[in-house]
């Protein structure tokens, strides 16, 4: 069974390269538009998206994330907020904001963050997820103005694609038995060959795609991107920049 949409959500796929050119309005407004029915936890609406053009400050943002390329000539980079301020310029909370409400606020962020992806690839346009910029997150605030109760806790690029740069092939998910149970869970569904079929699949992969060629598997791309977010310095950071912003990390 499919339809337009089915076919749109399952031909995803992460677009780093645009055209230098600006959305227009009415594609924004679209974008918003499903942005703002996006579902949310107990309808709290804890989520404020900032939409980032200027020139400078894509430039500056993209250094912040590890120098990602794609920040830089995205049309527009959307940075979804945990928002918890307006419940604090009411009264209806005061910091340390529970932890509760960040779980909340993170689900709201990640909805809308794909509702505005789907909205945007449904007209043709590139996009890519963005957590890299939690590396400079206090630079990131302090760009943005944001204050406390305010987090940024997700990031979407928005462009017209460069289709020189689209694949052909779709990145390869683990395989649907394991990702997919009845009832309970499976725990026999992944195991060692599981994982060695698939990372043959991924190696195929990354070796056959036009662009960014590389001898490579899932388990090795994990272990490349595990460390850094492990380690304790960048952990501290975050922590600190949380607490900062007024919420707690405890219930
Ligand atoms: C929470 C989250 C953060 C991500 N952060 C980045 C990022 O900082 N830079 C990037 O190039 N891709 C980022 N991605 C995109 C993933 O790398 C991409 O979705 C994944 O490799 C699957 O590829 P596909 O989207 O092309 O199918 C992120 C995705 C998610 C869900």
């Amino acid at each position: 069974m499919t339809n337009a949409v089915i076919d749109l959500l399952t031909s995803h796929q992460s677009i780093r390269n645009y055209l230098d050119k600006p959305l227009t309005k009415e594609q924004v407004e679209a974008i918003e538009n499903a942005v703002m029915q996006t579902s949310s936890s107990c309808f709290f609406q804890m989520v404020t998206t900032i939409k980032v053009t200027d020139k400078q400050m894509l430039a500056k943002i993209a250094k912040l994330s590890g120098d990602q390329h794609n920040i830089e000539t995205c049309a527009q980079f959307w940075v979804f907020c945990i928002d918890a301020r307006r419940f604090l310029k009411t009264n209806l909370l005061t910091t340390p904001i529970p932890f509760r409400l960040f779980y909340s606020g993170l689900n709201d962020v990640s909805l809308s963050c794909q509702q505005a992806l789907v909205a945007a690839e449904s007209m043709g346009l590139g996009c890519v997820v963005i957590g890299g910029h939690k590396a400079g997150i206090d630079e990131l605030s302090q760009m943005l103005n944001l204050k406390e109760g305010v987090i940024p806790a997700l990031a979407l690029c928005i462009g017209v694609v460069d289709e020189e740069y689209k694949e052909d092939q779709l990145k390869p998910r683990l395989p649907k038995q394991c990702l997919f149970m009845d009832n309970t869970y499976n725990d026999d569904a992944f195991n060692q060959a599981v994982l060695d079929e698939y990372n043959q699949k991924m190696r195929d992969y990354y070796m056959s795609r036009k662009h960014g060629k590389r001898d490579d598997n899932w388990t090795n791309s994990c272990v490349q991107m595990l460390p850094p977010l492990n380690s304790p310095k960048i952990k501290t950071a975050l922590i600190n920049y949380i607490e900062k912003q007024g919420f707690s990390l405890s219930f």
